[in-house]
């Protein structure tokens, strides 16, 4: 990749080995920009419960490396399912370890949410942008989607099939890296 290239960090907010959220994060990186790359964080269950006593006690060796990459990275996506109308308690745990470290502050964020429910999404899209928002993370223009009934705009090679859904899904892609840019200009 090119130095003037994004870098972006993708988080699936689900553990399940075929997570449709995991494989849209896969479809999205699919839709960047050229001088884009993103590179999936796969290890949200490996990070201990967020406990503040904990912080800087010890070398918590996950929490360093997950800190160490959000900080490199110029960007983050986040594709999350709805679990009880919120968030995944693994995600929530994630984004509480980078509360109070900062590596989030300005950084700009797309957020997705992927439910196969007709209905679903939405509440969990909400509530992760209320943390996101707390996190002092860049969310300026067309920085969220909901995707409901996933299943129905995925094909079994996790393409996605649904020509609005690929253009919604682009045009955030693209301007996560246009907030990139504009970052590194200022
Ligand atoms: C315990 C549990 C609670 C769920 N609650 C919701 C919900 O509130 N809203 C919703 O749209 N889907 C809900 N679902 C369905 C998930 O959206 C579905 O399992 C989804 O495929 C998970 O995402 P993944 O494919 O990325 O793993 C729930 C599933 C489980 C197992």
């Amino acid at each position: 990749m090119k130095s003037t290239g994004v870098y972006i960090i993708g988080i699936s907010g689900s553990l399940r080995s075929q997570s449709s959220n995991t494989i849209l994060l896969h479809a999205i990186s699919a839709l960047l920009p050229e001088e884009a790359y993103l590179e999936i964080y796969d290890k949200l269950d490996q990070l201990p419960h967020f406990n503040p006593d904990l912080d800087g006690e010890k070398e918590l060796k996950a929490v360093k490396e997950f800190r160490e990459k959000l900080k490199i990275a110029d960007a983050v996506v986040i594709s999350t399912p709805e679990y009880a109308f919120g968030v995944p308690g693994v995600l929530k745990n994630a984004l509480d370890w980078v509360v109070s470290s900062g590596e989030m502050n300005e950084k700009p964020v797309a957020a997705v949410s992927a439910s196969p429910l007709t209905s679903g999404g939405d509440k969990a899209l909400s509530s992760l942008l209320l943390t996101l928002t707390a996190l002092g993370t860049d969310l300026r223009g067309h920085s969220s989607y909901s995707i409901p009934a996933v299943y129905k705009k995925l094909n079994a090679e996790g393409e996605i099939t649904d020509t609005e859904t690929a253009s919604k899904l682009a045009s955030l892609t693209k301007e996560l890296c246009k907030k990139v840019k504009a970052h590194r200009a200022s």
